[in-house]
C-alpha cells in the first residue's frame, strides 16, 4: 500500500470512529437485566420500558437479582408477578381481539413490557418460570383503552406503596422504576381516550 492509500484508509477509519458512520455498543438495562445492540442507549429499554437512566455499557454494568427478601418485600414481589402476569395476558387478549389496528399494535406492544416484568420478578423470586395468566378482553377498543387505564392506575398505586415499604435498595429501585414506565404506559391509554 502507498503513502497516499494508507492515509486515506487511515482517514477512513477515523470517520468511522468519530461520526461519519457511529460504531454499535453493547448496552445493557440495570432493570430488567436485558441487552441491546445500538450506536447510542436508547431513551427506554425496549424489554422492559425502563428510563435512560438505567440503561448503561454492558461492561460497565452489574445487574443483580440474587436479593435476600424481607416477608413484606417478599409478598409485595409475589403480588407485582401475580399483576403483570394479568397485564400481560389482558394485553395480549387485546392484541387479538380490539376492533381497530393502532390498539392491536398498542397492546401487543403492551403485552410484551407487561410479560418482560413478570420475567423480573420470577428472577427475583427464584422461580422456574413464570406462571401462565388467563384474562377475558374487548372487542371495544375503547373500552380496551379504559380497562388498560384502570389496571396502569391499580398497578402505579401498588408499586409505589411496595418502594416506600422496602429498605431493600435493589427492589425498591425495581419498584420505582415500574412506576415510571407504568405511568408511561397510562399517558398512551390517556391520549387515545381525550
Ligand atoms: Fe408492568
Ligand atoms: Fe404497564
Amino acid at each position: 500500500m502507498g503513502f497516499a492509500q494508507s492515509v486515506n484508509r487511515k482517514r477512513s477509519e477515523e470517520i468511522k470512529d468519530f461520526g461519519g458512520e457511529e460504531m454499535v455498543k453493547l448496552w445493557r438495562c440495570e432493570i430488567c437485566g436485558d441487552p441491546y445492540i445500538g450506536s447510542a442507549p436508547p431513551q427506554n429499554c425496549p424489554f422492559c420500558g425502563a428510563h435512560l437512566p438505567y440503561i448503561k455499557e454492558a461492561k460497565q454494568m452489574v445487574v443483580s437479582f440474587d436479593v435476600t427478601l424481607s416477608d413484606k418485600d417478599r409478598a409485595n414481589a409475589e403480588h407485582a408477578l401475580q399483576v403483570e402476569v394479568s397485564n400481560a395476558a389482558f394485553y395480549f387478549c387485546a392484541a387479538e381481539k380490539t376492533n381497530n389496528d393502532e390498539g392491536k399494535l398498542l397492546f401487543k406492544a403492551l403485552g410484551k413490557i407487561e410479560a418482560e416484568h413478570a420475567a423480573i420478578w420470577r428472577k427475583i423470586l427464584k422461580l422456574a418460570k413464570v406462571p401462565t395468566g388467563n384474562e377475558t378482553c374487548h372487542t371495544e377498543n375503547v373500552q380496551n383503552l379504559n380497562e388498560s387505564h384502570e389496571r396502569e392506575t391499580r398497578a402505579i398505586a401498588f408499586y409505589n406503596k411496595a418502594a416506600l415499604e422496602s429498605d431493600n435498595s435493589r427492589v425498591k429501585q425495581i419498584f420505582e422504576a415500574l412506576v415510571e414506565i407504568e405511568t408511561d404506559h397510562l399517558h398512551l391509554s390517556e391520549e387515545r381516550l381525550k
